[in-house]
């Protein structure tokens, strides 16, 4: 974690029993080296003494008791400009309540709402805290302002009730921050090739074969790609969807046009593939449209296998190759065999038997199975496609840096 080397972390302590841990997020990130500014709210001087986050810290502890000697260190805008990222941990309730109505009544929403830096929240509340619609809401109003979440996690409470809302662990904090961090350097001349939609495999000149996939998943994928700087071709089955200009995007019909288009884009850096490309395709398409008739049959063979040929390729195969997998039945097993059969270096595997995700949906869990024998596999549980694609890419960076 070199990166974390130097980094300027504000962290922001509210007034929750589990401020303590905010201690020892403390403690990890001066052993990585990182320099640390504190503010405390004044709730949560009843928890954790300014004295201990100072020496911890052994930087400056900022709070709402206005000192006119220390005017221009105390001054909210310096504080925020200073930070590379600002963690808010724990954010209570009330805070993240503050935060969604761009209070400003006190230091630390002050600096928050004056701040032109990543906030992290890392909520920690009891369970019917954070199950309240009312948290619930104010915090879909802070992701749309781009502010991101660390947990919280599923446990027993400190108030002895069990359920989601305890805070994220230390350890988990500082690897999320320096997995952002790390994703926040230079990447712009690394070229990501992504392939996304279902492919036609055409009877005659109307009428063909498809699937039921959207699409949704790999142009997200390919929004958070540019987002972070790498250089994005993303090669398109027919979808109804848009993606920014300043992606390279190839439309393609066949899986022999998608092979086509691939080929034509190597070499590059990164390939991911999430297309769901028709396996089969008709042997012998009509030239005509096909006359009404009692029967027909309809002949297929094997298509292409586009991910196969990149995975194997003798002298262009990619740093990275990341395939997907979906599945209906023995998820993972098909995934891990898919893994080994096609070389790949990541698999990330979906059900698609399921209505609420995968295919055609906005939301998806998937499974990252990786050939590295030293990573376990990671579970991206149930959310927004486009907030699994962020936690997909934030993969990405982490590995190629
Ligand atoms: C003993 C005790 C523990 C508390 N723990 C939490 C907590 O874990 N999470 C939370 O959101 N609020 C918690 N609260 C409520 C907050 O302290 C209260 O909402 C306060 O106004 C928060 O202020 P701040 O957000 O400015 O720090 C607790 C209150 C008490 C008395």
């Amino acid at each position: 974690m070199k990166n974390l080397k130097n980094k300027k972390i504000l962290l922001i302590i509210c007034g929750g029993v589990s401020a303590y841990k905010s201690l020892e997020l403390i403690r990890l990130f001066k052993k990585k080296d990182a320099e640390i500014k504190t503010i405390l709210t004044k709730n949560a001087k009843e928890f954790v003494t300014p004295l201990s986050v100072a020496s911890l810290s052994q930087g400056k502890v900022y709070d709402d008791l206005f000192n006119v000697e220390n005017e221009s260190e105390m001054d909210h805008i310096a504080l925020s400009r200073w930070a590379d990222v600002i963690i808010v941990s724990p954010a209570t309730a009330n805070t993240i309540s503050k935060l969604s109505q761009g209070s400003s009544e006190d230091l630390a929403s002050t600096v928050i709402l004056a701040s032109n830096k990543p906030v992290f929240l890392v909520p920690a509340m009891n369970v019917r805290m954070w199950e309240h619609k009312s948290t619930r809401n104010n915090l879909v109003k802070l992701k749309s302002y781009g502010y991101k979440t660390i947990g919280p996690i599923i446990g027993e409470m400190a108030c002895g009730e069990y359920g989601e809302g305890k805070m994220a662990e230390p350890t988990d904090i500082l690897n999320e921050i320096n997995i952002f961090l790390l994703s926040q350097s230079n990447n712009k001349k690394i070229k990501v090739l992504i392939t996304a939609g279902p492919t036609n495999e055409y009877l005659d000149p109307v009428r063909f074969i498809t699937n039921k996939s959207s699409g949704k998943q790999g142009y997200e994928i390919a929004n958070s790609l540019l987002k972070r700087g790498f250089d994005t071709t993303l090669i398109s089955g027919p979808t109804n969807l848009d993606v920014d200009n300043k992606i390279n995007l190839i439309k393609v019909n066949t899986a022999e046009e998608m092979f086509k288009a691939t080929q034509k884009n190597l070499p590059i850096d990164i390939a991911i593939f999430s297309a769901a490309v028709s396996d089969f395709k008709i042997i012998r398409k009509k030239e005509n449209k096909i006359k009404k008739q009692e029967n027909l049959t309809v002949n297929l063979e094997k298509n292409i296998d586009i991910l196969n040929y990149v995975s194997n390729h003798n002298f262009m195969r990619p740093k990275l190759v990341i395939g997907f997998a979906a599945e209906t039945q023995d998820l993972d097993r098909n995934a891990i065999m898919k893994l080994t059969n096609k070389n790949c270096d990541w698999i990330i595997a979906n059900d698609v038997s399921k209505k609420d995700r995968g295919f055609n949906s906005d939301y998806n869990e998937v499974t990252i199975h990786y050939k590295d024998k030293k990573k376990t596999k990671e579970v991206l549980s149930f959310k927004k496609k486009s907030e699994i694609s962020e936690e997909i890419v934030d993969r990405i960076v982490a590995q190629i840096n």
